[in-house]
């Protein structure tokens, strides 16, 4: 995979391609401050679910730098601050409450060390967060990959690629590993309004590897399916329901409505760390809505009358009946998924 690096801890301090300004640039963002990897999260100048959880563990790393060293009781209290701070950032992706939850807990085993050790340690187990979520993407690649056929045409929302993990992406990681054993693809990749993660993320990264991509605007998809033999649907994930229940990026839920109605399967791949056990469906899940001038002045030119009404919700929930199997690292989960998804945990407790 011809790739630059997500996020990547370098040199004291967070690093990462500034997704707002691709394709136009490749520029690199050097996080030094626990504000400015905050800002980055909120502007999604680093974003996708896996993604977010691997830069929440850094962030906890970042925000603790000066006060490793420092006595035991300041070093706790500025470690859940940073930890409450992130949570701020942004709501719906469970990946990033799941990787604060994970540093907290970590820490806890290292109770009477010398906070310098326990920032070191932290250090460790963020880099673990990294390299474990780059080892699930080629294990979701390599299940979902066997659902498509060759060659294979297939349909994605948003970006679910390398840009948004610390692997090979989950969706897009599915693409990949399809062609890792000579498949030839073929990616309708939706433009995914307001913010084009689809035009300007997912086309990027697939020519960059290869894939033959063809995008399209949110509201061809339906005459896509009608007349382009569309094997199936591929999109990732921000959070999942024990019923199965899906947010994921605007749009995809009526993407799953078009799936249905033209008989193609709809396929979610996703970590387990981006399943919440905690919510038994998807209308318990918190949906971000956004800045109304992201519609009203995209990309920086009015596109709407400055001052109209503007619904903006980042995400929403596709009904777990839609969904025609979760593609994770433990294998592929078929309805009914509160079992297959607590089968999926066994084991992991
Ligand atoms: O707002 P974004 O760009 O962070 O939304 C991203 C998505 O919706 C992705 O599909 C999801 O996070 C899965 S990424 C592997």
């Amino acid at each position: 995979m011809s790739q630059v690096k997500t996020i990547e801890w370098k040199d004291g301090a967070i690093v990462l391609p500034d997704q707002t300004l691709l394709p136009e640039r490749l520029e690199m963002l050097r996080c030094e401050k626990i504000q400015q990897i905050w800002e980055a999260i909120k502007m999604l100048r680093v974003r996708g679910a896996p993604a977010l959880g691997v830069a929440a563990a850094y962030a906890v790393v970042l925000g603790l730098k000066e006060f490793a060293g420092s006595a035991r009781e300041e070093f706790d209290r500025q470690m859940n601050q940073v930890c409450d701070y992130i949570a701020t950032s942004r709501p719906t992706a469970v990946n990033l409450f799941w990787a604060l939850e994970r540093m907290k807990r970590f820490r806890q085993t290292l109770a009477e060390q010398p906070t310098q050790l326990v920032w070191e340690a932290l250090l460790e187990e963020a880099r673990r967060i990294h390299q474990e979520d780059e080892q699930t993407c080629q294990a979701i690649g390599d299940h979902g990959q066997t659902l498509l056929p060759n060659p294979a045409t297939v349909i994605t929302h948003c970006n679910a690629g390398a840009l948004a993990t610390a692997g090979i992406g989950t969706a897009l990681g599915v693409i990949y590993a399809a062609q890792q054993v000579g498949k030839k693809v073929r990616v309708y990749s939706d433009e995914t309004r307001p913010l084009l993660q689809g035009a300007r993320l997912t086309a990027w990264e697939l020519i960059q590897n290869g894939v033959e991509v063809i995008t399209i605007c949110d509201n061809m998809a339906a005459v896509v399916l009608k007349t382009k033999s569309v094997d199936c649907v591929i999109v990732g994930a921000d959070r999942i329901a024990a019923n199965g229940d899906t947010a994921n990026k605007i749009g995809t839920y009526g993407l799953s409505i078009l799936a249905k109605h033209h008989g193609a399967p709809f396929y979610v791949a996703a970590p387990l760390s981006t399943i919440d056990r905690s919510l038994s469906n998807g209308a318990q899940i918190p949906i971000e809505e956004r800045d109304p001038d992201e519609i009203r002045r995209g990309f920086g030119r009015l596109t709407a009358p400055p001052n109209v009404q503007v619904f903006n919700p980042a995400f929403d929930v596709t009904p777990a009946e839609n969904v025609s199997a979760i593609i994770t690292e433990k294998g592929i989960l078929r309805a009914p998924y509160e079992r297959s998804i607590a089968e999926a945990f066994k084991g992991r407790e």
